[in-house]
């Protein structure tokens, strides 16, 4: 193995999100250039794992302070991900059925513990590899402690001059923890103390910018914002940014390809987008008991802050009791008081508002192949993967300019014709403006949405262009 990524997610052993498909992908598009590449997890309780074969390659135990958990590490039978799976089973951190939170929403209390575990076993079966992987690629802050670990952990440092590279797919968790907690820490070199501190805690995100051979972030546009504002983190990541990279995530286009998609009933035949895109219409219009006979606009994600779907309840509420003419349907789950209002809303205009909340993989694939419009009012986004599967599935994405939503959404005043709808302000008033834009091109100018349809389902967001980014990264740090 040459490449090996570390991460809390990986598609489709266990997803929360974008982490997770961009884990599931990117490792198989390595191998497919040539480059050998594997994935460490941890093993959760998810159907996916429970349904396969697994065969133990070590067992070993880990310190956390005063207490010891100890852990197995198996390597996933299945040959069908195009990338070797490997997870760390420790039954007392990830026996669970959630990867961040339990049955009832709220996060796990020893979250501290669990990825401080899973970050050792992971270095500790490194340790005993005979031919060990040229590049550790981890993953957000749960794997954020690995370099500065292989490079100052006194046990660990055998694995100093192992080349690592630090991906931050979502920079507003950090994964802080007190000083109070230091002694769960394996033991490390005193002098290195800083490299774990930030602001007076220590921070894995802070520490993985420091420690880590190259940083990257999933869109350039990203990067900058990281600059100007990363949660406390500024001044760090402009110190850092010589070893920077920002890299457009891809889309799987084996996943998600309207031809073939194992999800979808109705698949796109003989190119004819038309029928594709009504009769999916029709079909969810009739799941979700809401009008087919006019636009369909979509909310999929998950239901918190950072995605804007609090702005969603007033921008639709409103529209709707105007008498707007079109049907909206919402896929998701989180915050508790927008899902209560979502539920309101679906009894107040049942034959124009849906909503499913919960998460579901084949729900979601067809939502894309119904809808004409996807809603992606995000506060922030660092790159966004929903608005890339949407313009592959024909349904026009209406964004706000920011992160990665930037990167890969032209508005339609642009001079090609644009791929979407942008606005710029997190506001109620700018949505509903931009809603009524939408909803003129498809009411006044048939033609130019058809266009804009065809033009955005043969936009090429695959993944060979951001794993050629990849390689080039990782050639500058390593012989691979
Ligand atoms: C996180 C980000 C999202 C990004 C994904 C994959 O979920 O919020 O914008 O697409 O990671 O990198």
């Amino acid at each position: 193995m040459k490449i090996l990524h570390i991460s809390a997610e990986c598609y489709p052993a266990a997803k929360a999100g974008g982490l997770g498909d961009v884990v599931g992908a990117l490792p198989k598009y390595l191998n497919k250039e040539g480059v050998e590449t594997a994935v460490i997890m941890p093993k959760y309780r998810t159907k996916w794992l429970k349904e396969q074969d697994f065969e133990v390659l070590m067992h070993g135990t880990v310190r956390l302070g005063m207490y010891y958990a100890s852990y197995a590490i198996e390597e996933c039978l299945n040959e069908e991900l195009g990338f070797t799976l490997y997870v760390v089973n420790c039954p007392q951190f990830f026996d669970r059925t959630g990867i961040y939170t339990d049955e009832n929403g709220g996060g796990f209390r020893d979250d501290t513990e669990r990825w401080l575990a899973f970050q050792q076993a992971v270095i500790h079966w490194i340790l005993g590899l005979r031919e060990k992987p040229k590049v550790l690629h981890c993953h957000d802050h749960h794997t954020g402690l690995i370099p500065f670990m292989i490079r100052h952990g006194v046990e660990y440092n055998w694995l100093a001059d192992l080349p690592t590279v630090f991906t931050i797919h979502n920079g507003q968790y950090q994964g802080m923890f007190s000083w109070q907690l230091e002694q769960i820490l394996p033991y490390y070199e005193a002098f290195a103390r800083p490299l774990l501190d930030w602001a007076g805690a220590i921070n894995p995100m802070a520490s993985a910018i420091k420690c880590s051979w190259k940083f990257t972030t999933v869109s350039p546009g990203y990067l900058a914002e990281l600059r100007a504002n990363s949660g406390g983190l500024e001044w760090l990541v402009n110190n850092e940014i010589g070893k920077s990279a920002g890299i457009l995530n891809g889309i799987d286009a084996e996943v998600w390809n309207p031809k073939t998609d194992k999800l979808l009933d109705i698949k796109l035949e003989n190119g004819d987008i038309d029928s594709f895109k009504k009769k999916n219409k029709e079909a969810i219009a009739q799941k979700f008991g809401v009008r087919a006979d006019l636009p369909l606009l979509t909310f999929i994600g998950r239901i918190v802050s950072e995605k804007g779907a609090d702005l969603l309840p007033e921008v639709i509420g409103r529209y709707l009791k105007m008498g707007g003419a079109a049907s909206f349907v919402i896929l998701g789950t989180g915050d508790p008081s927008v899902s209560d209002a979502f539920r309101r809303m679906a009894v107040h205009f049942p034959d124009r508002f849906g909503c499913a909340l919960e998460y579901n993989e084949s729900v979601a694939h067809q939502l894309y192949a119904a809808s004409d419009f996807l809603l992606m009012p995000s506060r922030v986004e660092p790159c966004g993967l929903n608005q890339m599967y949407a313009q592959r599935y024909g349904a026009v994405p209406i964004v706000r300019s920011v992160g990665g939503l930037r990167d890969t959404v032209e508005d339609i005043a642009a001079p090609s014709g644009g791929s979407g709808i942008r606005f710029d302000t997190f506001s109620v008033e700018e949505m509903t403006q931009v809603l009524h834009r939408a909803m003129q091109l498809w009411w006044d100018n048939a033609l130019t949405f058809n266009a804009l349809r065809q033009h955005i389902m043969g936009i090429d967001n695959s993944w060979e262009h951001s794993t050629a980014q990849y390689l080039a990264l990782y050639r500058e740090i390593a012989a691979v």
